[in-house]
């Protein structure tokens, strides 16, 4: 008899048939099966009932001889899932179920004790943490792959000279790799915050059973021992009913997509003709069907629309939870495809930004010559002002005015003669030309997370040393 039609005829009565009185209509089944979706905890399911068959057998409440046939079950039905033999069956709800009533009919009462002390709804939690601890391993590598995309472009253009901005008007020069830098920054918290959530993802629910424990003498903290978990969750009735863990990772999800967001539209900007900051490697760019001469920037554009989606994930989870009475509710089977989706999301937007790093084509010229049309430099003719004596407030306005005079004449503040520049201060002598050069006034910001190269360098060079000491630490928990 194949799988299929086997679990059918075993299918024919529900799982807990025995008190009702009539099946579950089509809709009804269709409308509370998750199979179609939670097939994808399988991996994680089989290695929950794995533990947990061990440590029943190694605490007598199942024989050897049963916990041996579970196992070569469990290890079958693997094999099958992942040769897409496995025949997954609606009726059958959900993944448990589906891979509980192939182990009956592969080895018989031994896969009937399974689920002896145990529950769905440990089970499922189980499942989700243990999912959910592979996708965060996988999203800080990831994040850290496009961490050393950025220090890689950052370190080509220590000495690269852009226009910074506040209002999105020209503010001061900046090197852009220090602007490349702020980016390293974001990810690297992204990250400590993802490790810190890993923390609570990290704990066991299993034993929690149903929600009261169960009566038989289980060691949950056996269990915890072979899945690799920190410890075990402390009270039964919350480690079956609550998923902050998983909206505290989403929280971090939608920080990281925030974070590429603004990158996003930076690049989006930046490609623009008007500023022509930067080119983006066409792979990533397409054009118009109608207007021949766009390169449009698709995939920067994705990412700032993609972040609104995974945003909306964190609602979904958090309006999910809430008001939910103690304990379990059936309400959280619906926490799946937010969550999947969301490391989806993240995980394919990592991977493309971090190429799509390497191969960003900037243009310098552009760059500077921005800089230079924005009187990027009023504030360090302010500042060599303050430095002479002047009240800050006044070397503001003699600045305000000596820029509006430069606007007239449609010229850089440093183009201005020296005697035209007096007019405006008498303090202003001719070592004033090294302040207004754009270099001058990058080199000048030269404390500890400032855009002087100097510091952009040992900025760089710290970033290297902070993603070394992960990798370690990585290295020595795999
Ligand atoms: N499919 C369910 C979920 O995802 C599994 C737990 C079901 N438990 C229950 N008592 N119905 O939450």
């Amino acid at each position: 008899m194949d799988n299929n039609s086997a679990a059918k005829k075993e299918n024919h009565k529900n799982t807990w048939s025995g008190r009702f009185n009539e099946p579950v209509s089509a809709l009804v089944e269709r409308y509370t099966a998750s199979v179609d979706f939670d097939q994808r905890l399988a991996e994680y399911d089989i290695q929950g009932s794995l533990a947990h068959a061990q440590m029943l057998a190694e605490q007598g409440i199942i024989s050897n001889e049963d916990f041996t046939a579970i196992r070569h079950g469990l290890y079958q039905i693997r094999d099958e899932i992942r040769l897409h033999q496995f025949i997954w069956l609606q009726e059958l709800e959900d993944v448990h179920l589906n891979i509980e009533k192939r182990l009956t009919i592969l080895v018989g009462d031994a896969g009937k004790r399974l689920h002896t002390g145990r529950s769905r709804n440990d089970q499922v939690a189980t499942d989700i943490r243990l999912f959910l601890r592979a996708s965060i391993d996988e999203i800080t590598n990831l994040i850290k792959a496009m961490q050393l995309a950025l220090l890689n472009l950052a370190e080509q253009h220590i000495h690269t000279i852009m226009p910074g901005f506040t209002h999105l008007q020209v503010a001061q020069p900046v090197s852009f790799g220090h602007h490349l830098m702020a980016y390293f920054e974001m990810l690297k918290r992204d990250s400590e915050r993802l490790s810190d959530c890993r923390k609570r993802v990290n704990q066991l629910p299993l034993g929690a059973a149903a929600l009261a424990g169960t009566s038989y003498p289980i060691n949950r903290e056996r269990v915890a021992q072979l899945l690799s978990f920190d410890s075990v969750c402390q009270n039964s009735l919350d480690a079956v009913s609550d998923r902050d863990f998983a909206i505290e990772f989403c929280a971090c999800a939608a920080l990281i997509m925030t974070h590429l967001s603004r990158m996003s539209e930076e690049f989006i900007l930046w490609m623009n003709p008007a500023f022509g900051f930067i080119q983006l490697a066409d792979r990533f760019c397409t054009g118009s069907s109608i207007m021949p001469q766009k390169k449009n920037p698709d995939v920067p554009e994705l990412v700032r629309g993609k972040t609104g989606r995974v945003n909306g994930h964190l609602i979904a989870l958090l309006t999910l939870m809430k008001a939910q009475p103690l304990a379990y509710n059936k309400d959280n089977q619906e926490d799946k495809e937010p969550l999947f989706d969301t490391v989806d999301t993240l995980t394919d937007t990592l991977r493309i930004y971090a190429d799509m790093l390497t191969g960003v084509q900037v243009n310098q010229l552009v760059m500077r010559q921005s800089a230079l049309h924005g009187y990027a430099t009023a504030t360090d003719l302010a500042d060599y002002l303050a430095k002479k004596g002047i009240p800050f407030r006044d070397a503001h306005e003699i600045v305000a005015k000596t820029v509006q005079f430069a606007e007239q004449k449609d010229c850089d503040l440093s183009d201005l003669a020296l005697d035209e520049l007096q007019k405006f201060s008498s303090q202003i002598e001719s070592d004033i030309f090294a302040v207004l050069t754009l270099e001058g006034s990058m080199q000048s910001r030269k404390h500890t997370g400032g855009t002087a190269p100097e510091q952009v360098q040992t900025a760089i060079q710290k970033a290297k040393e902070w993603l070394t000491a992960e990798n370690l630490k990585h290295a020595s928990m795999a």
